[in-house]
């Protein structure tokens, strides 16, 4: 709400005056001083109005929902409210930023089935357009008017940089790989993808439900960060599992692109408790002649595929659980199937 400001004019022949009023006129105000008086060449006459006059214009309108919701989508466009919206616009813009970044660190040739940023525009743009995206999305936050929303979201971009550092580091480091798969190993691949994936899902569910209303103490933002938090780590199983099993065709991006960056996802973790081999070509990061091919191989002869897509399945059921919290409605219905959907995907 903007302060009204109103005032009085007063208009005799030629001349006129305003000046400011500290309240606000009423109909009785207005014209209650006219007072006209002819003569032959002029008439003059005084009154009052009132103007509310806008300190500064108001916010660009926010877009419809229907260019926001995907086709489909089972929630109520009049249940999310504008600043919710605005905040998925906002998760989204640091997604691609991530992606442009990622892209980037991963020399990737392709993103969704298009030559990806790099490869068209070259690094250096990538990276300045990631950080674009994250300067206007960091405004748009600002906007949202609510600290413990910026303070969430904030943390996010953190998150993606540590995650992102910790797998680099997994790469960098091979002399702190263990003879064998370890409560740590496990842990520090879980805590990764909680990083680098999870949080923002994460966050951004129990920023939504803070932008609903949601006081302190009150169960709904634990409800909407566990479920974020299960619906990430699965998508990334499911990710680490894609990289395997599924084409440049179907995925829109290079498969096998994780064992040839070095890096060991579940299922070479879970190949590993199978198969000693697989401790050694994980030392060397995959480097040697023949290393990516053979351990492909052995998670293909492993049931380590299964058992990474279990797992995914094990937080999407914990996700679709810390939901019946919730009273029942469509909304809750539709992130039932959403949770579904991200484990059953194959792309
Ligand atoms: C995709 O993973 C990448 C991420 C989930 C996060 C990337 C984060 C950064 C590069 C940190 C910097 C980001 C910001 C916003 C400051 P992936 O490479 O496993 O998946 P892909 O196969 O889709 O490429
Ligand atoms: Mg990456
Ligand atoms: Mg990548």
């Amino acid at each position: 709400r903007w302060p009204e400001k109103h005032w009085a004019a007063t208009c005799e022949g030629a001349g006129g005056r305003a000046e400011e009023l500290d309240r606000p006129l009423t109909r009785a105000d207005v014209l209650t001083d006219w007072n006209p008086s002819m003569t032959d060449n002029s008439a003059s006459f005084s009154t009052t109005f009132s103007l509310v006059t806008p300190q500064r214009p108001p916010p660009p309108p926010i877009p419809p929902l229907s260019t926001l919701l995907p086709a489909g989508m089972l929630c109520e466009p009049e249940h999310i409210l504008p600043t919710q919206a605005r905040l998925a616009q906002i998760v989204e813009m640091i997604h691609v930023a991530s992606l442009l970044h990622d892209d980037v660190i991963d020399v990737s040739p392709l993103r969704r089935g298009a030559p990806s940023a790099p490869a068209q525009f070259g690094s250096k743009l990538s990276v300045l357009a990631g950080d674009f995206l994250l300067g206007r999305a960091s405004a748009a936050l600002s906007r949202l008017g609510e600290t413990e929303v910026v303070e969430l979201i904030a943390s996010v971009i953190t998150n993606l940089v540590e995650g992102e550092v910790l797998q680099m580091r997994s790469v960098l480091a091979p002399e702190q790989t263990a003879s064998r798969v370890t409560r740590e190993t496990w842990n520090t691949y879980m805590h990764k993808t909680y990083l680098k994936t999870a949080s923002l899902m994460a966050k951004g569910a129990r920023a939504a439900v803070v932008l609903g209303g949601a006081q302190e103490g009150e169960l709904w933002k634990e409800v909407a960060y566990a479920y974020g938090r299960n619906i990430g780590l699965a998508f990334q199983l499911v990710d680490d599992v894609l990289d395997y099993e599924s084409s440049e065709k179907t995925l829109g991006k290079p498969g096998g692109a994780d064992l040839k960056l070095g890096l060991a996802t579940a299922p070479a973790l879970f190949a590993w408790e199978e198969n000693e081999a697989m401790g050694d070509l994980i030392e060397r990061r995959f480097s040697g002649d023949g290393d990516v091919e053979m351990a492909r191989d052995i998670v293909r002869q492993s049931r380590a595929l299964q058992r990474t897509r279990e797992l995914a399945q094990q937080h999407t059921d914990k996700a679709r659980d810390v939901l019946q919290h919730l009273p029942p409605s469509q909304a809750r219905d539709a992130l039932e199937v959403l949770a579904e959907k991200v484990v059953r995907r194959d792309h």
